[in-house]
């Protein structure tokens, strides 16, 4: 990933920046687009993890869609060149500006959160004479065993619709003239490592689909959202995500009708692993029990650590020495929490070396903000 000729490069840049290393990019879009083509399943990339229109333009050049959660991904997706019809819009609170947007845009879906969101889209499109194509998204109260503030998919988080309003819905969509329901919608959390949460999703949504066909409710479409965790630990040693993998669990255990489309929605899984934060070290300072190895990057660039207490793999990349020494490693932000890392071990550091935060080109530069008064922060696409 460091070679020497990148090594020479970073060296002339002002740190911090993100490095996005776009053929591993190329590689990971291409592996998901042969195991979806392969099995005829539609993947929209979801924009909040990353978008840098260098990227989006790769993403969208493999055919992929666009799974926008506001107006302005909405616009973000439609200048870089994505398709009206491939462009979805997910969200808890989609604001009437926002819907009006997408309607004149005529993007191929809304995924619906609530019954209340589905007549408000229902009227908005009466206003403009048109019919608005949804998916339902359903709460299928199922446990994604990651960080709790990326659990989507349990009945006491805000997302979706719960099953005991489904007969509200059913009437709603015989009344409601101007919503065509495409499909049924789900995303039950970021992150996920553990296969048989995938797999119990896919039994929820048998149950769900099955419930509704029984009352006479069909869908053209079941989009079963994202949530492929990628390895923040070993960054190295299986850098592109099992796709295969992934896509064959929802081919073996989702129980589809004759010309039903299966959707994804990934983020993480596409752009995670190509991007690094690079920074600096500015000082080494003893503390009581380790060493402070403090950087010029911070909270402020990469919010993770801080947010969810998110592990991220950190690597001295530019330091020679054989002897490794144990260091906290800190940003300048004037906050505790503005740590990377505890005890990391990395080789006897010193001021001007450079440092790699692995795994972070998913919610890494999109989650930054300007506290402090810092500055924005660079791509560097190599
Ligand atoms: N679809 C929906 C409806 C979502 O809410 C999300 C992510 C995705 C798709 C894409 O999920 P992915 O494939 O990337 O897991 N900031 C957090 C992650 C928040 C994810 C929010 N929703 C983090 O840094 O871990």
């Amino acid at each position: 990933m460091f070679t020497a000729a990148r090594l020479a490069r970073f060296q002339q840049e002002e740190t911090p920046f993100y490095f996005y290393d776009m053929d591993l990019l190329r590689q990971t879009v291409a592996a998901c687009r042969t195991a979806s083509e392969k099995r005829n399943f539609h993947v929209h990339y979801a924009l909040k993890a990353n978008v840098n229109n260098e990227l989006l333009g790769i993403i969208r050049e493999a055919g992929f869609g666009a799974d926008c959660v506001s107006g302005g991904e909405v616009e973000k997706a439609l200048e870089n060149g994505f398709r009206k019809d491939q462009i979805v819009f997910a969200g808890v609170g989609k604001s009437d500006r926002e819907i009006n947007y997408a309607l004149d845009q005529d993007i191929f879906c809304f995924n619906v959160e609530s019954v209340q969101e589905l007549e408000v889209i229902n009227e908005l499109a009466r206003a403009r004479n048109k019919r608005a194509r949804i998916a339902l998204r359903i709460n299928p109260n199922v446990n994604a065993n990651t960080h709790h503030y990326i659990t989507t998919g349990l009945e006491e988080n805000k997302f979706g619709i719960n099953s005991w309003e489904f007969d509200t819905v059913v009437e709603k969509l015989r009344s409601l003239e101007n919503i065509d329901c495409a499909g049924l919608h789900f995303h039950i959390g970021s992150q996920v490592t553990d296969e048989n949460v995938f797999k119990s999703l896919c039994v929820k949504v048998n149950e769900f689909k099955e419930w509704f066909a029984e009352r006479g409710v069909y869908f053209k479409l079941l989009n079963v959202g994202g949530g492929l965790g990628v390895d923040y630990h070993a960054p190295d040693v299986q850098p592109i995500v099992d796709f295969e993998r992934h896509f064959a669990i929802f081919e073996q255990f989702l129980e589809l009708d004759a010309g039903q489309e299966v959707h994804f929605e990934l983020g993480r899984a596409l752009v995670a692993q190509c991007g690094s934060l690079i920074t600096k070290v500015l000082y080494i300072k003893k503390g009581i029990n380790t060493n402070f190895a403090v950087v010029d990057a911070g909270m402020t660039e990469l919010i993770r650590p801080a947010l969810y207490h998110a592990y991220h793999k950190i690597e001295n990349i530019s330091a020679s020495s054989a002897e490794s020494v144990k260091y906290d490693v800190v940003g300048p932000i004037c906050e505790s929490s503005d740590c990377f890392g505890k005890e990391v071990e990395l080789p006897e550091t010193s001021r001007g070396d450079l440092m790699a935060i692995r795994t972070a080109g998913a919610y890494g530069e999109v989650m930054t903000s300007s506290y402090n008064l810092r500055p924005k922060i660079r791509p560097l696409f190599l």
